[in-house]
């Protein structure tokens, strides 16, 4: 199947968006489809994180629309885009350094739509072995990859609709993004949609399903795994 011909869980459609006077996003339009991992790309300062704070209500879309599995959402505030069914790991990360590993991962549970403010442990550690070693930890004291699960693992508890991940290998060591990817793609095997930002092709490459291309805040080029020319979207990235 071809990514249109699945079902699609997020639409973004010609969505604009500036900080003041400049002009960051000029119309991006993209689909994510469901149990699948959509993937953004390109060189730094494009638009791509400003688009995912767009897809938030972090930053203000001056035009355009965003649907989420069926709802316009682009209206909405924050906190009720992720009730919705977005888990949003931000770049950097954004962990709150002087709680401990427990209480930051209890934070994502306000995302929640039923309201239920608890966890199963036992599953998230499962994925993520090094936050039970670390639970009474504070957040600020983990490396960055432990930080950047820790994240992750703030952004599933809220049962998440799409995992919406923005460069999560940015500065931590391959052999903990090569277990971050194990554990993304086992949740999509379970039927999890993902948005991807990355600028680390091999780490794309072990999850992606479909990609887009950003230049200048705009959408240039998207191809399925399948048909992506590697090459022609090197040129695309920084390094
Ligand atoms: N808060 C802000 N105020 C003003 N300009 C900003 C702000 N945040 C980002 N910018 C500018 O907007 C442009 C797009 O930035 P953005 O962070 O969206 O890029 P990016 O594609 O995510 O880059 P990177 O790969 O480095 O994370 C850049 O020129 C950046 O300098
Ligand atoms: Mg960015």
């Amino acid at each position: 199947m071809t990514h249109l011909e699945r079902g699609r869980i997020l639409d973004i459609n010609n969505i604009h968006a500036s900080y003041g006077e400049s002009k960051i996003l000029n119309g991006v339009t993209l689909s994510a489809t469901k149990g699948h991992v959509t993937t953004i790309m390109g060189r730094n300062g494009v638009g791509k994180t400003t688009l995912l704070r767009s897809l938030m209500g972090i930053v203000k879309s001056t035009e355009g629309t965003i649907n989420l599995n069926g709802s316009q959402i682009d209206k909405l505030p924050t906190h009720k885009r992720a009730k919705y069914g977005i888990g949003y790991v931000p770049q950097g990360r954004e962990i709150i350094p002087k709680l401990t590993v427990y209480e930051n991962i209890l934070i994502g549970t306000e995302s929640r739509s039923d309201y239920i403010r608890h966890f199963e442990e036992d599953e998230i550690y499962s994925m993520f072995p090094i936050l039970k070693e670390f639970r009474n930890r504070l957040g600020g004291n983990l490396s960055g990859g432990q930080q950047q699960q820790l994240a992750i693992a703030r952004a599933l508890v809220g049962n998440p609709l799409l995992l919406v991940l923005d460069e999560p290998t940015e500065g931590i060591q391959p052999s903990i993004t090569f277990e971050i990817a194990e554990v993304l793609n086992k949740l999509v095997d379970k039927g999890l949609s993902v948005l991807l930002v990355e600028q680390k092709l091999d780490f794309a490459r072990l999850l992606s399903d479909h990609y887009y291309i950003m230049d200048r805040g705009r959408v240039i080029k998207d191809a399925d795994k399948d048909n992506i020319d590697f090459e022609e979207l090197k040129k695309y990235l920084s390094v």
